[in-house]
């Protein structure tokens, strides 16, 4: 199958395109990002999803759009709205207006289970809870997620947005604010003082890369109609408690900065997960222990050889 990636340069895209094409899919990616040169298996196509002129070209002939592309994080997206507005959102509704003149059969979308509903009023949080985004990036998934709903009615694009909650895995950036479990490791194994924001008590439902890939490619032999679904641990940690594993499995104290919490950090997320496994067959199967674990080992072999 042609499948396009948009995003395919990033943190999840990486892993995902190297799947799908493990698979034996014929995978494109549009990133602004060019990182042709890592697989010469993949096709390039080095733009903004904001570009018109490109989106008709990348998208046709293919058959599924794994929309992952994304400019912004919580933090940066609440400094500038409009920006994340006109790339986000607009970008992607352009990405979907392709979609349907190509004839795509497939739009997968990252959505995001750890902001779409804001802070939490029960344990367990399913697809029904009220959405009551704190960032503008959440407030922009939940209009895409909208707009999906919308044409899919419309225009019978077949679509599904997986809430995904908080990733991590190998390669993750450890410097963008997002990646809590990368900046950990990083500072554990640089012997670096991490950041802590707010008392380590904030906690959140982690999902290690390989299972968002693993229900990412169950979505794609999903043949019902469009779905919303959680992807998650279906478990809450916090950060001391993640910051205390990381201290048992390096056998080191990680130096710790305590900084003041930050208003776009809902308390505590966790994700009920129910809807995915009885939808698309799909349960997460990473332990925090073993995916930590392989995140310190790649830090190591990284920091060794740079
Ligand atoms: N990282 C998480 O914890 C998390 C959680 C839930 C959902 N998500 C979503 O999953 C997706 C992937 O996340 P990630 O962590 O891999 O992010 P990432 O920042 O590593 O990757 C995003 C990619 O999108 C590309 N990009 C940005 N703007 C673009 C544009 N206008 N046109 C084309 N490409 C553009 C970037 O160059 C980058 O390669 C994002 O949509 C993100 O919102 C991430």
């Amino acid at each position: 199958m042609i499948v396009l990636v948009t995003g395919g340069s990033g943190f999840l895209g990486r892993h995902l395109v190297q799947r799908l094409v493990d698979d034996g899919h014929h995978v494109r990616v549009l990133d602004v990002a060019d990182t042709r040169s890592r697989d010469p298996r993949v096709e390039f196509v080095a733009s903004s999803m904001t570009d018109e002129s490109v989106l008709n070209a990348a998208v046709s002939g293919c058959e599924a759009v794994f929309h992952l592309a994304s400019s912004v994080v919580p933090k940066t997206s609440n400094d500038n709205p409009i920006l994340d507005a006109r790339s986000n959102l607009i970008g992607t509704l352009q990405l979907m207006d392709a979609s349907i003149d190509a004839g795509v059969s497939r739009f997968i979308f990252a959505s995001s289970g750890g902001t779409v509903y804001g802070e939490p009023t029960v344990v367990k949080v399913k697809e029904s809870h009220p959405t009551e985004p704190i960032s503008s990036y959440g407030i922009v998934k939940l209009a895409v997620e909208k707009y999906l709903a919308l044409y899919a009615r419309l225009y019978g694009l077949n679509s599904i947005a997986l809430r995904i909650s908080n990733l991590y895995g190998e390669h993750q950036r450890h410097d963008t604010g997002l990646g809590v479990i990368a900046s950990f490791c990083h500072g554990a194994v640089t012997d670096n003082p991490v950041k802590v924001w707010g008392d380590g008590s904030v906690s959140r439902d982690f999902i290690y890369v390989g299972d968002v890939v693993d229900a990412m490619v169950a979505a794609l032999r999903y043949r019902g109609s469009h779905l919303v679904a959680n992807i998650g641990s279906g478990e809450t940690v916090s950060l001391s408690e993640i910051l205390a594993l990381i201290e048992e499995l390096t056998g080191r104290e990680v130096a710790k900065e305590y900084l003041p919490g930050r208003p776009f950090d809902v308390h505590r997320t966790c994700l009920d997960v129910t809807l995915a496994d009885d939808a698309l067959g799909w349960r997460p199967k990473t332990s925090l222990r073993d995916g930590i674990s392989r995140v310190l080992q790649t830090v190591e072999q990284e920091e060794r050889s740079s």
